[in-house]
């Protein structure tokens, strides 16, 4: 298995500890800090991020720790995941409320009688879900890839981790590395998941980012040692939370046709001017997927939207959605060429975040065009030149 070579000591130990805890069964956890604080490359600020949507699962299947070390080595800023919770309480890194798709649920007959259809944002799912699994049976089941044309051979080797196991990854990293885990289905986890004490799965969701530090405003010193977006598509939750946290918030928004799953409002009312009025008392920033922003017909790009640049104006950042290099996912305007669409995002509409499934492609991308960009210096020479070029050739 060539999953990760570290340059750090501890962290290479911390990757074999992940591969040994991915083939066995004996779920080892929590993992333990030894890492040196105060040494490490910090957080890049001066671009936008480049956040590893449910870590390299371009490569590796999604949300498991081999896949977010993959992210870091290949230099993600922010390693990215889904905040579900298992039947007895315990916060999860998961994306879809049920294991069918990305799990060998289905080969284990000791759940088969698990199957339940739930009402989930207006429309009854059936399948096995997160809630009704212990942690220790999920631990029991293996993770495989979504897509069938990703690299299949990893299917079977990963469990599922939980919220602290993936905080871990982020802290042992061998620089600083932000972590971006998302409130997930809110209304559903509260329905089906009862805490002690009445505390609701947004409470559990703040406490664990609070037992392991994360806290602070954004670029604050405290955020910049350890630095976290919160994400969700439920308003609420971001308010709510606002209230025991000050780490920033991002507000996700859905495709058009999909209303909020908590408040129920419309796309179009919780990008209006008067809404972002409203919520950047509460978030730094959206969450849009980037078709909204850019609407797409026969796979050509349409006319840019004003979205970014009405959220610019009300001091929100965007970060947007979904980046894949396989040619399905590529418009024909950037000629299959995914380095031309990170140019596109980056320099065109002005993003400052994007959500990749292939964090080595944006870093590659990032580092070859924004030397430049950071060095003034460079740009001014580059650009005297130039000047200097054109009126040589044009006085001929
Ligand atoms: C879901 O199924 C239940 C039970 O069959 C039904 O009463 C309900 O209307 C369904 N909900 C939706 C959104 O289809
Ligand atoms: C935040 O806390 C204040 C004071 O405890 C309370 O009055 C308010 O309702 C809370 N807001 C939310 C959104 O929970
Ligand atoms: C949500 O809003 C739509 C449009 O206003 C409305 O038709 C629908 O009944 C609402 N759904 C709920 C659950 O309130
Ligand atoms: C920027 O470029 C100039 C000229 O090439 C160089 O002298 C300077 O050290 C560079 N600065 C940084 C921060 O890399």
């Amino acid at each position: 298995m060539s999953v990760s070579m570290a340059s750090s000591t501890s962290f290479a130990s911390l990757v074999f500890m992940l591969l040994i805890i991915g083939c066995t069964a004996i779920p080892v956890y929590p993992i333990h800090r030894h890492v040196q604080h105060g040494s490490r490359k910090p957080l890049q600020t001066f671009r936008p991020y480049n956040i590893a949507h449910r870590g390299s699962n371009g490569e590796l299947p999604e949300e498991t720790a081999p896949a977010y070390l993959r992210a870091i080595e290949e230099g993600a800023d922010f390693i990215e995941t889904d905040i579900l919770s298992s039947k007895d309480g315990v916060l999860i890194c998961f994306h879809d409320v049920t294991l069918d798709d990305t799990t060998d649920v289905a080969n284990h007959q000791e759940f088969a009688n698990r199957k339940r259809t739930y009402e989930v944002q207006g429309e009854n799912v059936t399948g096995f879900f997160t809630v009704d699994f212990t942690l220790k049976e999920l631990k029991s089941l293996r993770v495989k890839q979504r897509y069938n044309f990703r690299d299949q051979q990893y299917n079977g080797k990963f469990q599922i981790i939980t919220f602290e196991e993936y905080i871990s990854i982020a802290l042992e990293a061998p620089r600083v590395v932000g972590i971006y885990p998302e409130i997930k289905n809110p209304i559903l986890i509260n329905q089906h998941v009862k805490w002690a004490d009445g505390k609701l799965f947004e409470d559990k969701f703040v406490e664990t980012l609070k037992k392991y530090g994360y806290k602070g405003s954004y670029l604050s010193k405290d955020w910049l040692k350890q630095p976290a977006f919160i994400q969700s598509f439920a308003p609420t939750s971001l308010v709510y939370t606002s209230n025991q946290t000050d780490l920033p918030k991002i507000l996700l928004i859905d495709d058009i046709t999909i209303p909020t799953q908590d408040t129920n409002q419309s796309y179009w009312e919780i990008t209006s001017d008067s809404y972002f009025e409203y919520i950047k008392d509460y978030v730094v920033g959206i969450g849009p997927w980037k078709e909204t922003v850019v609407t797409v017909v026969n796979n050509y790009l349409q006319t840019p939207s004003d979205l970014v640049k009405r959220a610019h104006a009300h001091n929100l950042q965007v970060h947007t959605y979904t980046y894949r290099n396989e040619n399905k996912f590529l418009c024909f305007n950037f000629n299959q060429d995914p380095y031309q669409e990170y140019d596109y995002w980056v320099k065109k509409i002005g993003v400052d975040g994007l959500f990749t499934d292939f964090t080595g492609s944006l870093h590659k991308y990032q580092e070859w065009t924004s030397s430049n960009r950071h060095n003034e210096s460079d740009d001014k020479t580059a650009s005297r030149l130039l000047h200097k070029i054109a009126s040589l050739v044009t006085s001929y």
